[in-house]
């Protein structure tokens, strides 16, 4: 089997590594690099992680860098084909994303920088929080082009309401396709008419009430988990959600997937960085896919657009 392409995973932490790992079992790149600021953190995980090759048949290595805010320890990230922000603080029980957009922007410009000196040609996928308006933050100090620079969110909320509707129908998860779009926070859009179970549109297998309620344990879903862990957020399905967005770009695959993406005249919506599907394969973003959306979800969409846009005209100050 050959593999080939370099990924670099920045912050080693919970959402980090498990990315790794589940970058490394895919078997696919040619090298993976996890890298973060405490001293031999990464070097640590990578080591647990190559020495799990043998039990689990993957050849993949996974290379540890340990780097310092001002660029010391980047050049083993150099060249990276993609590469995945992780960095920066998760929620605590009771704080909002945007709680965080102080401390993580500061990371967030720090990493993007160094990732376009020694990674130019990367394409970008920004998981810190909060995600919108970090996304928009990493093009802008990459000066990427917008297709090379995207986030993860919409996947994961999709994975959540997928989740919720198969547990609540009690059908098998394969059995389920769902959507959300807008935003990763007060203004996702879950679109139930985009919705079925075995095939059938949600609307006839629930109620309104019952759909509703899935929808806001849906928006919910980061907030849910944080309160359980009382200290961090999710990583499991959140990793499973970046790893599949760098395998599509490393495949060029142009899989069609929920992200947060810079919407140009797509719903009638431009100039922002917003929740939508859309095609990714080896430069990024290939192309923003509209659906069709019912009077109220296109009405959603937009309001999540409006939300998000004044937030992400700030970040360039942060
Ligand atoms: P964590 O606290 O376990 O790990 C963060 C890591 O970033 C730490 O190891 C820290 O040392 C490292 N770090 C901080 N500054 C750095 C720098 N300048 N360079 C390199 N590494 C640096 O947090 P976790 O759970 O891994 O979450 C990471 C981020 O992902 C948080 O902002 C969280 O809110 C976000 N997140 C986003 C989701 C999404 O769907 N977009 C879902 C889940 C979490
Ligand atoms: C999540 O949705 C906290 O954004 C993180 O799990």
């Amino acid at each position: 089997m050959s593999r080939s392409g370099k990924v670099t995973v920045v912050g080693a932490g919970f959402y980090g590594s498990t990315t790794a790992l589940r970058l490394a079992e895919y078997d696919l790149f040619g090298a993976v690099v996890l890298s973060d600021i405490v001293e031999g953190k990464p070097e640590g995980l990578a080591l647990d992680i190559n020495q799990s090759r043998s039990i689990e048949n993957f050849e993949t290595k996974v290379i540890g860098a340990t780097t310092t805010a001002d660029g010391g320890g980047y050049e083993k990230t150099a060249n990276s084909d993609v590469v995945v922000i992780t960095a920066g603080l998760p929620r605590k029980p009771g704080m909002s994303r945007m709680d965080l957009i102080g401390i993580n922007a500061g990371i967030v410009r720090g990493v993007a920088e160094n990732i376009a000196k020694h990674s130019p040609n990367a394409v970008v996928i920004v998981v810190s929080n909060p995600l919108d308006e970090m996304t928009a933050l990493a093009q802008i100090a990459t000066k990427f082009s917008y297709n090379k620079v995207m986030g993860q969110a919409g996947m994961l909320d999709t994975a959540r309401f997928t989740n919720f509707v198969a547990e609540k129908c009690g059908v098998v998860i394969s059995a389920v396709k769902t959507l959300t779009l807008g935003s990763h926070g007060e203004t996702m859009v879950p679109v139930p008419s985009r919705c079925t179970v075995n095939g059938k549109v949600l609307t006839d297998v629930l109620s309104a009430d019952e759909i509703k309620d899935l929808v806001d344990r849906t928006r919910n879903g980061g907030a849910e988990i944080v309160a359980l862990l009382k200290t961090g957020s999710a990583y499991y399905a959140p990793s499973a959600a970046a790893a599949r967005m760098a395998k599509a770009v490393i495949t060029n695959s142009n899989e069609v997937m929920p992200v947060c993406a810079w919407v140009n005249g797509e719903y009638g919506i431009s100039g922002v960085y917003l929740g939508v599907e859309a095609q990714i394969g080896r430069e990024g973003v290939t192309k923003v896919v509209e659906s069709n959306l019912t009077t109220d979800e296109l009405a959603s969409l937009k309001a999540a657009a409006e939300a998000v846009r004044t937030k992400q005209a700030d970040v360039k100050n942060l």
